[in-house]
C-alpha cells in the first residue's frame, strides 16, 4: 500500500527520495510523487505509474534541495492520476503532503473547506489536510512552534488512520510528522536524519531509528529531531537498533525476491528457532512471562490473522490443541473484530502478522485488549503497531521479506508457533516430555530437510511449465494437508492468476466434484500416514473423472498412478507444512514467470494491507 520516505540534510533530497521509493515499490503502488523546497518554492513532481517514471520528468534531477518528501500512492479514493498522486499542497502553495491512510471525514471536511472559499484539484481525502493546515495556520495558532500548532489543528480535525509529513516553504528547516494506525519511522544519521513508512526505504543510510507512537508528533530538522506528545508535550525518546542487513533488502543474485525469500526459508527457520528450542532442555521465550495458573485458567485460545499468516495459525490450532488440550479457535481478522467474539480475561489471543501493521489485525488486537484478554503478537517487523499494542510479542527472524506472496514469513510462523506449543506443554505438563524432545528433534532438523525439498527445484519447474496455461487448479489435503492446501492455492491464485481452490479432500464429493472433468489439474497433499490412504482414494475420484493429478508427498505410494509426484522427506505430520506447502511456493512462482507476470508485485495487491 501506499509508503512515505523523506530527508533532511546536506544531501541533495532526491536521490535519496527516490532510492527510498525503490525500495518501497514491493508494497505496491500505482504513482509516485515527491515534493522539495527549492529555492524558498516547493516544487512538486508526481505521475501515476512507477517510480522510475520519476526520472522521466524534466528537471527533477537538477532540483538541489536537502530537505523533501516523497510518496508511493495505492489507489483508495480517486483513480490513479497525475492529480490525485501526493504530495499535495494548499491553494497558497505554502504547504506541502504525503499521507498513508484513510480521512474518514474528508466529505465534511471539504464541504467546510470549500465553504471558506478553498478549491481542490483532486478526488483525494488527502487534499483536505494541507488546506486545513493553512485554515488553522491563517486564522492563527498559539504555541511555541505555529507550524507545529496548524498541523495539529488540522489533525485534530480528521477522523480515520493517518501518516503524515508535512513541509512549508514558511518553514524551511524542517519536516513535520504525525501518525495513528498507520506505521512512520525516523532514522536517525549524522547530520541528517530520514523518515519512511518501512524500515527497508531508509535502511541502506541508519540503522538507528526512533519508532513514532500513534498520536505522536515530530519535528525532526538536520542536526536533531524533537517528539510531543498530542497535547504538543515535548518528551525524549529511546533509539531502536535494527539488526537488518542492508543487503538482506536486496536481491543477492536471484531473479526475483521471491525466489530468493524461497531459498531464504532453512535459514529463517535457524534464526527463529534457536535460542528458544534446545534438545534436551525446556524451551524458552525471552521476554514471554506465562505461568502454568495462567494457562490452566485459560478456556480457549484464540489466533487471528489475515492470509498467509492465518494459514499459519491454522496449523498452529492442531499443534496447540494435541499438546496443550486447550481449545483453539482460528479467525480471519477482518470478521473476527466484528463478529462481537466470545472472549474475555480466560482467552489468550495470538495475533500472527508478518508486517505487524494490518489494519485488521490490530483493529482486532485493540478489541480483544478492550475485552480484557492477553495479547500476544507474533511479527517480523521489530517495533512494528501490533508488537507496540500486544502484551507480548514474540518475533520471528526471517529477515525483510519483500515479494507480496508471503513464504519465509509463513514457515517461520509455523517453526516458531510449533516451539511455542511445546513451551505451552512444558509450562502445563500436558504431553508426554519424551515426546516433546522428539518433536523438538524433527523441529531443529527442519532446515536440513527443507535443503532437500529446495533441492527438487528444477523438477518443480518442469512440472509447472506442463500446467501453467491451465484456468482451474482445485487443492485437496485432510488435517493439517487441507491448511497446506489452502496456503498452496492462495499461492497459485495470488501469482499465477489462476483460478484456484482448496478442499478438505471429503468434503469434494459434497458438490465441487461436479466440477471435475477431462484435463482439470488436482493437487493432492499426503503427509499424515495415518490420512493418506483415506485421501489417495479421493484423489482417484477424480483421476477417473479425468483429472491431471500432481501429488506432494512424504509416503511411499504403491499401486497407484498419478500425473505428477514430488517426494519430500518425511517428519512428523504436525509439522510437515513447513515442508509440504515449499512445491506450491516454487510452482506458482514458476508458473508466474512462464506467464510472464510481475512475480513481486503481482496486480492488485500490496505487501501490508493497511487499511480495511
Ligand atoms: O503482514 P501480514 O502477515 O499481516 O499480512 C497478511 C496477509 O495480507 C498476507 O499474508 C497475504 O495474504 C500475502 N500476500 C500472502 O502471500
Amino acid at each position: 500500500m501506499c509508503g512515505i520516505v523523506g530527508y533532511i540534510g546536506s544531501k541533495k533530497a532526491v536521490p535519496v527520495l527516490i532510492n527510498g521509493l525503490h525500495c518501497l515499490e514491493y508494497r505496491g503502488y500505482d504513482s509516485a510523487g515527491i515534493a522539495v523546497l527549492e529555492n524558498k518554492n516547493i516544487v512538486v513532481m508526481k505521475d501515476k505509474g512507477r517510480v522510475a517514471n520519476l526520472d522521466n520528468i524534466s528537471g527533477i534531477n537538477d532540483l538541489s534541495s536537502s530537505i523533501g518528501i516523497a510518496h508511493t500512492r495505492w489507489a483508495t479514493h480517486g483513480k490513479p492520476s497525475q492529480e490525485n498522486s501526493h504530495p499535495h499542497m494548499d491553494n497558497s502553495n505554502q504547504f506541502a503532503i504525503v499521507h498513508n491512510g484513510i480521512i474518514e471525514n474528508y466529505n465534511e471536511l471539504r464541504e467546510f473547506l470549500s465553504n471558506n472559499g478553498y478549491h481542490f484539484l483532486s478526488q483525494t481525502d488527502t487534499e483536505v489536510i494541507p488546506n486545513l493546515i493553512h485554515y488553522h495556520y491563517t486564522k492563527g495558532v498559539s504555541g511555541k512552534d505555529t507550524f507545529l500548532a496548524a498541523v495539529k489543528a488540522a489533525v485534530d480535525d480528521l477522523k480515520g488512520s493517518y501518516a503524515i509529513e508535512v513541509i512549508s516553504n514558511l518553514f524551511p528547516d524542517r519536516v513535520i510528522v504525525v501518525r495513528k494506525d498507520s506505521p512512520l519511522v525516523l532514522g536517525k544519521g549524522k547530520e541528517e536524519n530520514y523518515i519512511a513508512s518501512d524500515i527497508p526505504a531508509i535502511l541502506s543510510y541508519t540503522k538507528d531509528f526512533y519508532l513514532l507512537d500513534d498520536n505522536e508528533y515530530a519535528i525532526i530538522s538536520k542536526d536533531h529531531i524533537q517528539f510531543f506528545d498530542s497535547n504538543l508535550v515535548e518528551h525524549s525518546k529511546e533509539v531502536t537498533t535494527i539488526e537488518w542487513d542492508a543487503t538482506a533488502a536486496e536481491k543477492n543474485g536471484y531473479e526475483h525476491f521471491m525466489l530468493k525469500e524461497i531459498h531464504e526459508q532453512p535459514n529463517a527457520i535457524r534464526e527463529t528457532i534457536n535460542n528458544r528450542l534446545q534438545l534436551g532442555e525446556k524451551c524458552t521465550f525471552e521476554g514471554l512471562t506465562i505461568t502454568k495458573e495462567y494457562l490452566q485458567s485459560l478456556n480457549k485460545i484464540c489466533i487471528v490473522a489475515c492470509g498467509t499468516a492465518m494459514h499459519a495459525g491454522l496449523v498452529a490450532k492442531n499443534i496447540i490443541e494435541k499438546l496443550c488440550r486447550i481449545p483453539v479457535e482460528v479467525d480471519i481478522a477482518s470478521e473476527f473484530r466484528y463478529r462481537d467474539p466470545i472472549i474475555d480475561e480466560k482467552t489468550l489471543c495470538i495475533y500472527i502478522s508478518q508486517s505487524g501493521e494490518t489494519a485488521d489485525t490490530l483493529a482486532a488486537l485493540k478489541l480483544s485488549k478492550s475485552k480484557g484478554c492477553k495479547t500476544l503478537a507474533i511479527s517480523n517487523v521489530i517495533g512494528s503497531s501490533i508488537t507496540r499494542e500486544a502484551d507480548f510479542t514474540v518475533y520471528t527472524y526471517a529477515g525483510p521479506e519483500i515479494a507480496v506472496a508471503s513464504t519465509k514469513a509463513y514457515t517461520a510462523q509455523v517453526s516458531l508457533l510449533a516451539v511455542l506449543a511445546i513451551h505451552f506443554a512444558e509450562i502445563l505438563g500436558s504431553y508426554a516430555q519424551d515426546k516433546l524432545e522428539e518433536l523438538k528433534a524433527d523441529i531443529s532438523r527442519l532446515p536440513t530437510k527443507l535443503e532437500t525439498v529446495l533441492g527438487l527445484e528444477k523438477s518443480i519447474a518442469e512440472i509447472a511449465q506442463k500446467i501453467y496455461t491451465e484456468h482451474d487448479m482445485y487443492f485437496l489435503g485432510r488435517g493439517t494437508d487441507y491448511y497446506v492446501a489452502m496456503e498452496g492455492s492462495l499461492k497459485v491464485k495470488e501469482l499465477s492468476y489462476i483460478h484456484s481452490e482448496a478442499y478438505a479432500s471429503g468434503e469434494l464429493k459434497h458438490g465441487t466434484i461436479a466440477l471435475i472433468e477431462n484435463g482439470i489439474t488436482v493437487i493432492g497433499i499426503l503427509t499424515n500416514p495415518d490420512l493418506a490412504p483415506k485421501s489417495i482414494s479421493n484423489i482417484q475420484e477424480v483421476v477417473s473423472r479425468g483429472a491431471k493429478t500432481f501429488v506432494v508427498t512424504n509416503q511411499e505410494l504403491t499401486n497407484v498412478s498419478f500425473d505428477f509426484v514430488i517426494r519430500i522427506p518425511e517428519t512428523n505430520s504436525l509439522i510437515s507444512p513447513i515442508l509440504s506447502v515449499v512445491p506450491f511456493q516454487l510452482l506458482a512462482y514458476y508458473i508466474s514467470t512462464a506467464k510472464g507476470l510481475d512475480v513481486d508485485k503481482p496486480r492488485n495487491l500490496a505487501k501490508s494491507v493497511t487499511v480495511e
